[in-house]
């Protein structure tokens, strides 16, 4: 089959060149010339594990252009922009809106419009009205992929989620998609169908849980801390109920990227929009507390350096997780920018995400007290502290003993709880978790 993605980015870029591991010939629009460049050189313009072979291996299959009119060709059409965060915390539809008006004149009474852009309910209804009178069908079919693992979750996902028009055209929509996902559901993947609201919701519910569980068991370290308990075991102990479940469970300094925390204030923007916001309150505190984890991490440094004005601080991580370049709404530059603005001169450390991070810094002015590089044990050097704010494992394996003779004090502040705390320990480090000691 031949098939249209349009927005080429994170989500796009993966579903268009898993869409040509299945055998399909896919055509990938972007209106980002320097993007579909390097995807047509079959470089990856992001940091994914294994991206660049999948990329490669399909190149015979895939093309990449700015030339909207090229989607002409196909016959299904996945429209894949982003959805970033307005001002107000609600969902900017401009790329969804833009990509669908700008493929109308390209679509025929046989296409299928797919939508995987996360969007606030109701936005399925109102563009299907959009493309209908072409005589084509629209569907939404979210997407769950993580960074990181991302090519995994988009050929072998837990589930495959339709949200379909009401009407006949419905069955005719799941047909022709399950033949674009014919190899996918021959692994016997659950595939369900339901209408528009409830697959638009589907995706923002599901990232809502996952934040609330991450902030639940971060409230839990609010109260350790206090308490002298151990955050970590418990989360052992409550996960080993199969009802709770252990994974998503890991506090620190918690989560950032460019999904789950737009995510959360764009489904709060749009209860409060649906006169509902009640429903969704609960979120706000989900928001807050994750926030709160981030200036624990600087309170924890005043509390052991008495002030941060001149002391070097090491920050060994920028990403807002390991395996990835993404540094959008990551923790661990907020914190690092953070301790910057509060005088400490700070160095931070990341294998990938140093480079973003060095365009950042220059766009916003903070080279004088921030530096970045890609190398963690130069940032270590003559350091009084180090936080550990992105668990790369390259940072897990370091020795601390090693490490310890090259800082000014021997002072880590674990913010991923991701280090032997006794190793630290034994190594005459002064250790400090989030939420365990
Ligand atoms: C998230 C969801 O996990 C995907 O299912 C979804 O498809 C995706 O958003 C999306 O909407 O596109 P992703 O943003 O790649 O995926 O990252 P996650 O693995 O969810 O991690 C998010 C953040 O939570 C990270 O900063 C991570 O460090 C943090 N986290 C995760 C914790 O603090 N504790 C945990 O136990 C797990």
């Amino acid at each position: 089959m031949i098939i249209s993605v349009l927005g080429c980015g994170y989500l796009g870029a993966v579903h268009a060149a898993s869409m040509a591991e299945l055998g399909h010939e896919v055509i990938g629009v972007d209106v980002d010339p320097v993007r579909i460049d390097s995807l047509q050189k079959g470089i990856t313009p992001f940091h994914e594990p294994g991206f660049d072979a999948l990329l490669q291996k399909n190149a015979a299959r895939l093309t990449f252009t700015t030339d909207m009119g090229a989607a002409a060709e196909a016959t299904v059409h996945f429209v894949a922009v982003g959805t970033p965060q307005s001002a107000d915390g609600s969902a900017d539809l401009t790329f969804v809106n833009a990509a669908i008006e700008n493929l109308i004149p390209y679509v025929t009474a046989r296409d299928l419009v797919v939508g995987k852009s996360t969007v606030p309910v109701g936005t399925a209804e109102r563009l299907s009205k959009l493309v209908t009178p072409t005589g084509a069908i629209l569907m939404w079919n979210p997407e769950f992929l993580r960074e990181g693992s991302a090519i995994e979750d988009t050929l072998a996902p837990d589930r495959l989620v339709y949200g379909v028009p009401g009407d006949d055209s419905g069955h005719m929509a799941t047909a022709l998609l399950d033949e674009v996902y014919a190899g996918i559901l021959a692994k016997d993947t659950p595939r369900l169908v339901m209408n528009f609201a409830t697959a638009e919701l589907v995706k923002v519910a599901a990232n809502s849980f996952l934040a609330t569980k991450i902030s639940f068991i971060n409230a839990m370290a609010e109260i350790a801390e206090v308490t002298g308990a151990n955050v970590t075991q418990l989360a052992d102990a409550i996960g080993y109920d199969p009802r709770i479940g252990r994974r998503f469970l890991n506090a620190g300094i918690g989560f950032g990227g460019g999904c789950l925390p737009k995510d959360i204030r764009g489904f709060v923007a749009r209860a409060e929009e649906l006169g509902i916001g009640d429903a969704l309150s609960f979120l706000k505190d989900v928001d807050d507390i994750n926030l709160r984890r981030r200036s624990r991490v600087v309170d924890v440094l005043r509390e052991e350096l008495g002030f941060l004005k001149g002391k070097k601080v090491a920050v060994w991580g920028i990403t807002f997780k390991p395996d990835s370049d993404d540094i959008r709404d990551s923790p661990a530059l907020d914190i690092a920018e953070s301790l910057a603005r509060s005088g400490a001169a700070v160095v931070a450390a990341d294998p990938e995400g140093w480079k973003p991070a060095e365009e950042r810094v220059k766009r916003v002015g903070e080279e004088e007290a921030f530096s970045i590089t890609p190398d963690h044990i130069e940032a270590a050097l003559n350091a009084d502290a180090l936080v550990v704010a992105t668990e790369w494992k390259v940072f897990q394996e370091e020795d601390p003993a090693t490490i310890g003779g090259l800082m000014a004090d021997k002072l880590v502040v674990d913010g991923r709880n991701c280090l032997d705390s006794e190793a630290w320990k034994a190594a005459g480090f002064r250790y400090r978790g989030m939420g365990r000691s």
